[in-house]
């Protein structure tokens, strides 16, 4: 998804915008630029691909002495990934970068076409920069031509615009898409997210929609729709040693390797002996609810689909979960007595955001389950739990998932504690499984030299069925999503109950059946299910603790003492196999074709 950085100050330009843009690049792109004014020069490079083109460009430039400076890497939306769709756009003598979507664009470049405007590209942003030049050209005055041009702009977007008509100023402006400043003395940074200035800013300031202003002189000129206004800094994290690969040949890797790892921090102050304490919640959160609804998207949803079981279960209250995407035009009826729970890796999915706007204006309770602090699903939110999954890098989420899946847990018996509907010996026998979970997920070096020498015997095939019940369901679906996005083979997730109604048709040797058996939820059930599938020849790998003969290949598990530690035990499994299968066919782990990080456009 596209990434911003922008920086204002004496220091060499070219190198941070490319460093951060880097910081930038497991959100995926496919296109990379940047512009830079200093001794009135104004210098502008861009790259279609990796940021490696984008530097081998621009090998022969330093930018020295003071300036302004902003890059963009480009996840395509509107038009074709090509040098010229990329940011920054150009006018006569001014570049704007931009993230989010310009809704009124069309109408606005017809307008802008019909008065002789020339556009060069097929975006969206190109509008911008036309825009404040036309402006410009009207009334001589950058700042008011910078206001009149967002105050016509209708959408989400962060932007960034540098002129010859000013060129000691970056004018900025935020509605929908995320935005921050960092400051160190009188240097400023301007980032789509906090990772390409840490190490760099010391302080930092995370802009609210609806504000717009400018850099100057060291200062920031920060207003909204009510005029100037005041804004206090806060420091910024300098840990960035987490976000490195520690060896591993993939973020993805090291990010599965480390769960038992962040697991131990997840439940942190919130396991406790004999109850799960979230201090971050007010317990008014719950007062009078009766119902939870529950939106996310992909892998989050996933996670989301298996805690409405425990929900339901250990909670005793209805739970219904919803793909945001879906959930934003589906006219919803919305009751106040839902608490309405959203849940992202990012913090900054477009669909989840808006699902959560529309929930909160329709005067519902909101709680977030996220893993990154002052994103904007968790500054929209009512209440929020971090997941403290640390850094996710791998677009493949990981870390991410299981830290969700456990904080979802966990607030399913915080629930259950809060409304009694729990006993003490149901709840003793979670916490207890709890407390082993890091264990279940500890990465076996014999398990992964296992998954790499089977990876070898489904490379090809006509397609994946991941098959489990219960919550081994939304596992299994995650375990397709985690194979078709790292390996692009065709996989997909079923309830194993369901496949006799359809599915079973597809049955021969070259399907490849992974079926999620686990002892301790309806394993006579799921036995059946395979079963019917071997008798049909599929091609099954059993991942279960008990043995399976019919099975072609079976993966041994070991903790079958509570199907939540099954649950964990397999996923790593299925996230071993999605990733050897991925190397063996050569493809890039970390940043699979045609996929982003964060999903900031709808
Ligand atoms: O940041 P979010 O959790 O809101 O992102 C939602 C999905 O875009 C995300 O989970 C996506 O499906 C991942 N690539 C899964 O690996």
């Amino acid at each position: 998804m596209c990434g911003i950085v922008g920086y204002v100050g004496k220091n060499e330009k070219k190198e941070i915008l490319l460093d951060g843009l880097q910081e930038l690049e497991y959100r995926g792109y496919d296109s990379a630029g940047i512009a830079i004014i200093e001794d009135k020069q104004l210098k502008n490079f861009k790259a279609v691909g990796k940021l490696q083109n984008l530097r081998d460009k621009t090998k022969d430039y330093a930018s020295e002495g003071f300036g302004v400076s902003i890059g963009h890497t480009r996840w395509a939306t509107h038009g074709k990934p090509t040098e010229l769709n990329a940011h920054p756009h150009m006018g006569a003598y001014s570049f704007v970068v931009h993230n989010g979507i310009i809704e009124n664009y069309q109408e606005l470049k017809d307008e802008l076409q019909a008065q002789g405007v020339k556009f060069l590209s097929q975006t969206d942003t190109e509008t911008i920069v036309h825009l404040f030049e036309k402006n410009h050209n009207i009334n001589n005055n950058p700042w008011k031509a910078f206001q009149d041009t967002i105050s016509k702009l209708e959408g989400a977007y962060a932007t960034l615009l540098i002129t010859e008509a000013d060129e000691e100023t970056i004018f900025f402006a935020k509605n929908g898409s995320p935005m921050l400043i960092g400051f160190n003395g009188s240097d400023i940074y301007f980032a789509s997210s906090d990772t390409p200035i840490i190490g760099k800013a010391t302080e930092v300031y995370y802009l609210e929609d609806g504000e717009f202003g400018y850099a100057k002189n060291g200062e920031i000129k920060l207003f909204d729709a009510n005029g100037a206004k005041s804004f206090s800094k806060q420091p910024l994290a300098t840990d960035k040693a987490m976000a490195q690969k520690d060896g591993y040949r993939f973020f993805m890797e090291k990010e599965i390797y480390e769960q038992a790892q962040v697991m131990n921090d997840t439940m942190m102050g919130r396991l406790l002996d004999d109850k799960i304490d979230f201090e971050e919640l007010d317990e008014n959160l719950f007062e009078n609810i009766t119902n939870i609804k529950i939106c996310a998207c992909g892998t989050s949803y996933h996670s989301a689909l298996a805690s409405s079981y425990l929900f339901e279960r250990i909670s005793k209250i209805p739970c219904q979960v919803e793909i945001a995407s879906e959930f934003r035009y589906k006219e919803p009826l919305l009751r106040d007595d839902t608490l309405f729970i959203t849940i992202s890796q990012s913090g900054e999915t477009a669909d989840t955001l808006e699902a959560l706007k529309m929930a909160k204006k329709a005067g519902l309770k909101s709680l977030s389950i996220c893993n990154v602090d002052n994103s904007s699903i968790v500054r929209e939110s009512d209440a929020a739990v971090l997941t403290r999954a640390g850094i996710e890098k791998g677009v493949a989420s990981t870390k991410a998932f299981a830290t969700q899946t456990m904080v979802l847990w966990m607030l399913a018996i915080y629930v259950a504690q809060a409304k009694n509907s729990i006993d003490s010996e149901l709840l003793k026998k979670e916490l207890d499984a709890m407390r082993h979970t890091p264990k279940a997920l500890v990465v076996d070096e014999k398990l992964h030299t296992k998954m790499t020498r089977l990876s070898k015997r489904y490379l090809h095939g006509h397609g994946f069925f991941f098959i489990g019940r219960d919550i081994f369901f939304p596992l299994a679906l995650e375990g397709a999503l985690k194979l078709k996005e790292i390996s692009y083979l065709h996989a997909e997730g079923y309830p194993s109950g369901e496949m006799k109604h359809g599915p079973i048709a597809l049955a021969d040797a070259e399907l490849f059946t992974v079926a999620l058996m686990p002892k301790s939820l309806h394993y006579d059930k799921i036995k059946s299910n395979v079963e019917e599938l071997c008798a049909r020849d599929a091609t099954v790998l059993a991942i279960s603790p008990d043995s399976f003969d019919l099975a072609d290949d079976f993966v041994k598990t070991k903790y079958d003492a509570h199907p939540m530690l099954e649950f964990f035990e397999m996923m790593v499994v299925t996230q071993l196999l999605a990733l050897e299968i991925s190397v063996r066919l050569g493809n890039d782990v970390d940043m699979p074709r045609n996929l982003a990080k964060s999903v900031t456009v709808e």
